[in-house]
């Protein structure tokens, strides 16, 4: 590709071969608002230099989940004072942008027309083209920004809040589902039980908190699906188990559970058979799609992969198996706009990148990944 000197301000003619390619990221797809700006050498890896995040976290833990609403707004307030944000950090001009990335899908349909609107308006205003990126392929390439990126092609165990998927990865755009959750997601199962516990809101960190030091085979809870014959979860019947565990002790006042010191050691046994069902289905899922797929390479991606145990177990499983396993920097497991961007500039680098000529606003809450490149 032939490279030219970049100019400031230089319009998009639909020739992306300006070097160094600079793309500017938004996320809001649920309740963080992030914004990053990486930079496309003319050879080598993307590099992140600035990013900025707003978590609603405290915001919605009083209704003890995301209100959809409220997201959006919270949202419009963030996103353009973290974007002026990002560039005074970055020591750079929008002028300076050559690309303006955001998450197109799949979230919440309020929450992710604030980020296409906000990027629509930029990429219009700065005559630069517009990327929609997939939340989901965020999240599989975010590890390409850590100090150990991976190598194609690898098994990807992609755990959200909303999604737990395994997927042969042979490079940019090539994704192959092997198995899904069937009901709740891994995050979705942290949650739930946690909220059961009371515990607030995101519960996975908390839950995983309360488990330190506490008995894994304490309580016997099920693990859904695990002889299944393939490669597919379930994680609604945990919950549900965790429930009727609450009930039978005549747990179901909460806020004495946490406070009662006798109980608290049960609630902790509690926490701990929780969690340890949950990495034990996300681990052996993931060996078995290794097994199935001779590859010998696992990327962990999204919010649960910040927590500690899947990263001890699946390390030491690995280990074992001669198998290496990548993780995303822990401050990037959860949603952000440093993976959006990066996602961008993967496909840009790629050659995959759907820019679109005339800046056309447009989200899909439910988007396949397998769509992720497809014209807008
Ligand atoms: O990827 P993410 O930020 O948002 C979605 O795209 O859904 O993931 C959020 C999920 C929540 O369910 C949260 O409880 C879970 O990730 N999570 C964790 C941990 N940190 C975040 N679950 C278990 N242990 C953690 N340390
Ligand atoms: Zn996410």
């Amino acid at each position: 590709m032939m490279q030219q000197t970049r100019r400031a301000s230089q319009p998009y003619t639909g020739e992306m071969s300006v070097f160094p390619m600079r793309i500017l990221g938004i996320e809001s797809s649920c309740d963080e608002t992030g914004v990053a700006l990486v930079e496309l050498p003319p050879s080598g890896a993307p590099i992140l230099l600035s990013h900025a995040l707003h978590s609603q976290i405290d915001m919605h833990q009083a209704y003890g989940g995301v209100v959809p609403e409220l997201a959006s707004r919270d949202h419009i307030r963030r996103v353009v004072p973290l974007t002026r944000q990002v560039m005074a950090d970055a020591s750079l001009a929008l002028a300076d942008v050559d690309v303006v990335a955001y998450t197109r899908g799949p979230g919440l349909a309020g929450a992710l027309l604030v980020g296409a609107g906000v990027a629509c308006a930029l990429a219009t205003s700065l005559g630069k083209p517009l990327l929609g990126v997939h939340h989901l392929e965020g999240h599989l390439l975010s590890p390409f920004l850590s100090a150990d990126p991976p190598e194609f092609p690898f098994v990807a165990l992609l755990v959200s809040g909303g999604h737990t998927q395994l997927m042969r990865v042979d490079g940019v755009g090539r994704y192959e589902l092997l198995g899904e959750t069937v009901d709740d997601a891994a995050g979705e199962a942290f949650d739930k039980s946690a909220k059961l516990m009371g515990l607030p809101y995101p519960g996975g960190p908390h839950l995983s908190r309360l488990a330190q030091g506490g008995r894994d085979d304490a309580f016997d809870l099920p693990r859904p699906m695990l002889h299944s014959g393939n490669l597919d979860f379930s994680f609604a019947g945990l919950k549900t188990a965790v429930r009727t565990h609450l009930v039978r002790l005549g747990w179901l006042d909460q806020a004495a559970l946490l406070a009662d010191p006798v109980n608290h050691a049960t609630l902790v046994d509690l926490a701990a058979s929780t969690q340890a069902a949950i990495v034990d289905v996300l681990v052996k899922k993931s060996l078995a799609a290794l097994k199935a797929t001779g590859l010998k390479r696992v990327v962990v991606a999204g919010g649960v992969g910040a927590n500690r145990l899947l990263r001890e177990q699946l390390d030491r499983a690995c280990a074992r198996r001669g198998i290496r396993v990548h993780y995303p920097e822990l401050h990037l497991c959860t949603d952000n706009g440093a993976m959006i961007a990066l996602a961008a500039a993967m496909r840009l680098q790629s050659g995959q990148a759907a820019l679109s000529h005339e800046p056309v606003f447009d989200v899909k809450p439910r988007w396949d990944l397998s769509m992720a490149g497809a014209p807008t």
